[in-house]
């Protein structure tokens, strides 16, 4: 068991927070550079430290941060995170960028031990790299980003869970997702839906581009996956969402776009057609915090997006660890943030909280167990504003904390 406590002074940082606000744990202070965030079982965020391979847990209703999956040996690095069936998945990243390795760690969620490594298929086809990025689950299947080629693996977890077999197979993307040069970063969130309707898919982020695809017809069965370009142009007429880094559906219906150069999370209301299963997009706003430093992946609970700061911009060498003031950020679930962009009125009330383990993939996505309708409630805007007095001193306390220790 892998269950050691690890910030004992973050304690007491957490605690004034819940106190002031009232609320679950709204904001942590980690030690290591994060990146890939993901709901696990119950209030549990999984959250990766990039250099060591690790994965904490964090109790998002104590603050309480305890080791899911310790350091890893020989250089193992964890970018993105999906759980499933108690296992926790992790994408290594690549030697292009932080000098990881281009596998897919499985470990048991409940003891941190390695299931499995796998491998994709094609490796470094593009000749720009390999970076396998970000990780959603769909089904039994979990969908693997590589940043610098236009593939996505596939991963058969019930295989994996059964046997520890590593049946790989993948799905190609449109060719904006074929790399040009080393800096040009392609795909990276991924996502997976499941409309009401039936209607399901991935959705996958090119970063540069700050386009969204959606990605149909995903089985292994030789047929074409069909796309459509949901955000950015030119085939869409949404604007670019630049920096598009981690996806997250919640609710589903409501993308959330973290795009990270801009330090902010762009949302959507999604819609698909039943008949021909194509999907339409309405831009609701833009959540952003002061707290923001280059924000990778978010993960959604109790009415609250948790997004990880990886300060890609602040500190761009991974090797720099950045220990001391690296903090996950609350923020609040939809656009009901009037100090950010006061268009927004008709905000969604914030979802209940959901007690069933969330058995997510990729970026805190979870298609399967979401429960589906975003209630606008008559009560709505003004707990959303309540709750976002108790997140700014929430915010304005930690900020002060984290000046003072
Ligand atoms: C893979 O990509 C890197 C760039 O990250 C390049 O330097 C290297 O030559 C490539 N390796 C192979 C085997 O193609
Ligand atoms: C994964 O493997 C299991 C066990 O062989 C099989 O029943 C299932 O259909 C596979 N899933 C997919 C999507 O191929
Ligand atoms: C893994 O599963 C696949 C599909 O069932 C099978 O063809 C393959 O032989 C298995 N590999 C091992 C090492 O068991
Ligand atoms: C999202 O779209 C659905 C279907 O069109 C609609 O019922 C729902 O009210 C919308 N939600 C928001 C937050 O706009």
């Amino acid at each position: 068991m892998w269950r050691t406590t690890l910030v004992a002074s973050s304690f007491f940082w957490l605690s004034l927070v819940l106190l002031v606000s009232g609320e679950p744990m709204t904001e942590f202070k980690l030690e290591a550079r994060p990146e890939g965030i993901t709901s696990g079982p119950g209030s549990t965020l999984y959250v990766s430290q990039i250099l060591s391979g690790s994965v904490l847990a964090i109790d998002a209703d104590t603050g309480e941060q305890t080791t899911a999956v310790p350091p890893q040996p020989d250089g193992r690095q964890a970018w993105g995170l999906a759980y499933h069936d108690d296992m926790i998945l992790v994408a290594g990243g690549g030697p292009n960028f932080g000098g990881g390795i281009p596998e897919v760690y499985v470990y048991d969620a409940t003891t941190g031990d390695p299931i499995v490594t796998c491998e994709p298929i094609s490796l470094n086809e593009t000749d720009h790299g390999a970076f396998l990025n970000d990780i959603a689950v769909l089904g039994d299947v979990a969908y693997i980003t590589d940043s610098f080629a236009n593939t996505i693996m596939a991963l058969n977890l019930t295989l994996v869970k059964q046997q520890g077999n590593c049946t790989v197979w993948e799905l190609y993307l449109p060719d904006p997702f074929i790399p040009q040069n080393p800096s040009d970063w392609g795909a990276n969130g991924i996502v997976a839906y499941e409309f009401d309707n039936g209607v399901s898919g991935l959705l996958v982020a090119h970063e540069i581009l700050g386009s969204v695809y959606s990605v149909q017809r995903i089985e292994d069965d030789g047929t074409p996956p069909h796309y459509q370009e949901i955000i950015g142009e030119p085939s869409s007429d949404i604007p670019p969402a630049l920096g598009a880094d981690g996806l997250l559906m919640v609710d589903g219906t409501l993308l959330y776009v973290t795009q990270n150069t801009e330090n902010q999370i762009g949302v959507y209301n999604l819609s698909a057609q039943a008949t021909d299963g194509v999907l339409s997009t309405t831009p609701l706003g833009v959540l952003t915090s002061p707290l923001f430093d280059t924000p990778a992946v978010s993960a959604a609970y109790d009415g609250y997006i948790f997004s990880t700061n990886s300060r890609f911009v602040a500190l761009p060498e991974i090797s720099e660890e950045a220990d001391d003031n690296v903090v996950g950020v609350k923020n609040l679930y939809c656009c009901g943030n009037t100090a950010v962009d006061e268009t927004i009125t008709d905000a969604p009330a914030p979802a209940a909280t959901t007690e069933a383990p969330n058995d997510g993939g990729g970026g805190g996505t979870d298609a399967t167990a979401a429960p589906s309708g975003a209630d606008t409630t008559s009560g709505a805007i003004g707990s959303m504003q309540q709750l976002q007095v108790m997140s700014l001193l929430g915010s304005f306390f930690g900020l002060l904390l984290a000046l003072l220790f």
